[in-house]
């Protein structure tokens, strides 16, 4: 990985960029391929996106890269899958360390075959001391289920006496979130013509940027991915506040980022 910071035109880096990768299948199918075919090409684009985020100071990059939902797709497409996420990652786990790139996961992953889940956490191990971009895989991950495991933790926590009832705030619940300690995405990305968020971190986009373009993930560039960061750029972000608001916080030293 190298600089190729001429391309991005943004002094305003995300710190967190999530994505929703769309448009496998169908990139597959307009080739008369298989709709596997999509999911391998699918992974080079991981891999240049990975490279492309951490070119442009992202500091945490996390991908949907399986659904809960997705379980229900015909059992071939779901073992193929499965197999190739664990290759890729066992492939380009050297690589990763050398970028100074650390894996991380979220989702209810015990599912998992654990095969997969295996050279996941091989890497994940691998790679843990890496200090630069954080590559965060969301692995048999639904919202909802996350937000279901968050209330029935912190619902034992209460009962077990851990927890105050009364003292339970926002960031009670993030601290029980799978994402607990990394800060919430300033841009979501979905790539694949769909404008909606499929049951992806719905707590954790309160107020995150929301960027949707119709190219399939296969033919995702690292263009397209610094065009996203530099739109993001050149939006302003309110949390709520007046424009006036945001613009005396953000030329205040103490409150760099509103509203965390
Ligand atoms: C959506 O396309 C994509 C997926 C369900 C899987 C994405 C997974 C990868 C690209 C592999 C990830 C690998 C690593 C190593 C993280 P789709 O099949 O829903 O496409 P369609 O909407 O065109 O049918």
């Amino acid at each position: 990985m190298n600089a190729g910071k001429d391309s991005q035109a943004t002094a305003k880096v995300p710190v967190h960029v999530a994505i929703i990768m769309d448009g496998n299948g169908r990139w597959a199918q307009a080739r008369g391929l298989d709709r596997s075919e999509g999911h391998v090409e699918g992974v080079n684009t991981v891999r240049r996106i990975t490279e492309a985020a951490s070119e442009a100071g992202v500091k945490y990059l996390t991908l949907y890269a399986f659904s809960t939902e997705n379980w229900k797709r015909p059992q071939a497409e779901v073992d193929a899958l499965m197999h190739l996420i664990g290759i890729a990652i066992e492939r380009e786990t050297p690589d990763l360390i050398k970028n100074n790139v650390r894996l991380t996961m979220i989702g209810d992953v015990e599912r998992m075959p654990a095969e997969a889940l295996e050279r996941l956490r091989g890497c994940i191990a691998k790679t843990s001391h890496c200090t630069g971009l954080t590559l965060n895989l969301a692995l048999s991950y639904s919202a909802r289920w996350e937000i279901v495991d968050a209330v029935g933790r912190i619902s034992a926590d209460v009962k077990a006496g851990k927890l105050d009832a009364a003292e339970i705030d926002d960031a009670t619940v993030a601290r029980y979130l799978t994402t607990a300690g990394i800060p919430d995405p300033d841009l979501l990305i979905r790539t694949g013509g769909d404008t909606r968020v499929s049951n992806f971190l719905l707590w954790q986009i309160a107020y995150t940027e929301l960027f949707f373009t119709p190219v399939y993930w296969p033919d995702f560039s690292k263009q397209d991915f610094f065009d996203a960061i530099a739109g993001f750029g050149n939006r302003e972000r309110r949390f709520g506040l007046t424009g006036e608001q945001v613009r005396h916080a953000e030329s205040s030293p103490e409150n760099p980022r509103i509203g965390e």
